[in-house]
């Protein structure tokens, strides 16, 4: 660590903190009164400034934080170094460790005995419940963010083994319809313009699947001029998707004309040998969905001639007929792998985090009325957030009168036409 730039890290948090005024109002809040105080909270997550300052904003409301990686090529070493000399906060985390490293460093972190845990695709809590299961009778609850979490707490609760409350931060409209669809929007296409220096104006790009991450891809693709074309296996999103005026095609038929490929479905091989047969010269493909999953990497490596990294993260796959199948980040997530990767937006992320946090705050307080599983983030908890953000904003609202409130909630007849 003697060669980290700490004096980078705090500047990363302090440009970070500049564009996270929900959480500036949240750390204004808790000084007067810390909801946190007296436990121990872990953080797994991608370790750079937005999430550092999450961390600090925990701090503030008196929680004993202590952090960890969700994924060894995501963290930001200064910035685990500038965060580790704030008071309440130690880290466990070091850039590219290998597994039995990282594994060390969340063993690190349940060995403090978190109360509490925000989670990224349930990993420390998948790991407290099979390396230290002991320590899961202390767990007052945790938080997910990602839709991968949600599904393996689920399959948790199945088996018998989550006997604590989660709020499934992933799926709440703060975090659904901006996280998803702005920030992955946002940034997959800006690190696929940097990655290539290529245009988007005039391209084919097809966006496989139109859920909030493809409806955001879709949109901003054509915000920059590109033709786009939206494939699905679901009939509503696809007539969603005809209807928002995108051509919607098979991915057979989209991989014979298609110049840069987004994938964003949460499947495996969605893009596989068959379509990879199709493509044209020089295509690109970029996944934003899953993991390394949605792209058949391994199988697209196998029907190669030869690789070469024409540009830094991407990898040309030559085939024996010639063609040049470009592949971006190993078709890791286009906008955490990529070499120029910075995840989402700090204004995006500001809304996530802080809807962790205000759930987290609300699950302390509320931790003997729930019962153990996943709950959806209570809406009050959802539009504060909103509410917080539009007021830092300078955005005012109208609010029902006692009239529209009573129509509202009227159904006589009699009552209606008053
Ligand atoms: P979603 O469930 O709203 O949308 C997924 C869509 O893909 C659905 O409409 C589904 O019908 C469609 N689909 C499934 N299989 C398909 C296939 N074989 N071909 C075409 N379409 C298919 O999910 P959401 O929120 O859009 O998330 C999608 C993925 O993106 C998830 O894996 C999620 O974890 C990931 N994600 C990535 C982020 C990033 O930073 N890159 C941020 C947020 C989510």
């Amino acid at each position: 660590m003697s060669d980290v730039d700490i004096e980078l890290g705090h500047r990363k948090l302090a440009w970070a903190r500049q564009h996270m005024p929900i959480h500036a109002r949240l750390r204004e809040r808790f000084s007067a009164q810390p909801p946190l105080q007296g436990l121990t909270v872990a953080v797994c997550s991608h370790l750079e400034a937005k999430t550092g300052v999450f961390i600090e904003t925990l701090a503030a409301a008196g929680a004993e934080v202590v952090f960890t990686g969700s994924e060894p090529g995501s963290t930001q070493d200064d910035v685990v170094a500038a965060l580790n000399e704030q008071p309440g906060i130690t880290g466990f985390a070091r850039r590219g460790a290998d597994e039995g490293e990282f594994r060390c460093y969340h063993m690190s972190v349940l060995d403090r005995g978190p109360q509490f845990i925000l989670d990224d695709a349930a990993e420390l809590t998948a790991r407290m419940a099979g390396d230290r299961p002991e320590l899961l009778a202390s767990l007052v609850g945790t938080c997910e963010q990602t839709t991968t979490g949600v599904r393996r707490l689920q399959a948790m609760l199945k088996d018998g083994v989550m006997d604590f409350p989660s709020y499934a931060v992933n799926d709440s409209p703060m975090k659904r319809y901006f996280d998803n669809v702005h920030g992955t929007g946002e940034s997959t296409l800006a690190n696929i313009a940097v990655a290539t220096n290529l245009l988007f104006a005039g391209q084919q790009v097809v966006v496989a699947g139109y859920g909030y991450c493809g409806r955001g891809l879709a949109e901003k693709a054509r915000g920059w001029n590109a033709q786009v074309t939206v494939t699905e296996v679901e009939p509503r999103r696809a007539l969603e998707a005809h209807m928002n005026g995108f051509r919607v095609a098979s991915m057979a038929e989209a991989a014979a004309y298609g110049d840069i490929f987004i994938t964003a479905t949460g499947n495996p091989e969605v893009i596989r040998r068959e379509h990879f047969e199709r493509m044209k010269d020089g295509v690109v493909l970029a996944n934003a969905g899953h993991f390394n999953v949605e792209i058949d990497a391994a199988g697209l490596a196998d029907m190669a001639e030869s690789l070469e990294e024409c540009r830094p993260g991407l990898l040309a796959h030559r085939m024996p007929d010639g063609r040049r199948l470009n592949l971006l980040a190993e078709g890791r997530l286009a906008n955490l792998a990529a070499p120029t990767a910075m995840g989402h937006p700090a204004e995006v992320m500001d809304q996530t985090f802080a809807t962790q946090l205000m759930a987290a705050v609300h699950l302390v307080a509320h931790r003997d009325a729930l019962t153990p599983g996943v709950h959806a983030v209570p809406d009050a908890v959802d539009r504060e957030v909103a509410a917080i953000k539009l007021d830092t904003l300078g955005i005012a609202l109208d609010r029902l009168t006692q009239r529209q409130e009573a129509f509202a909630d009227a159904w006589r007849l009699a009552d209606i036409q008053a």
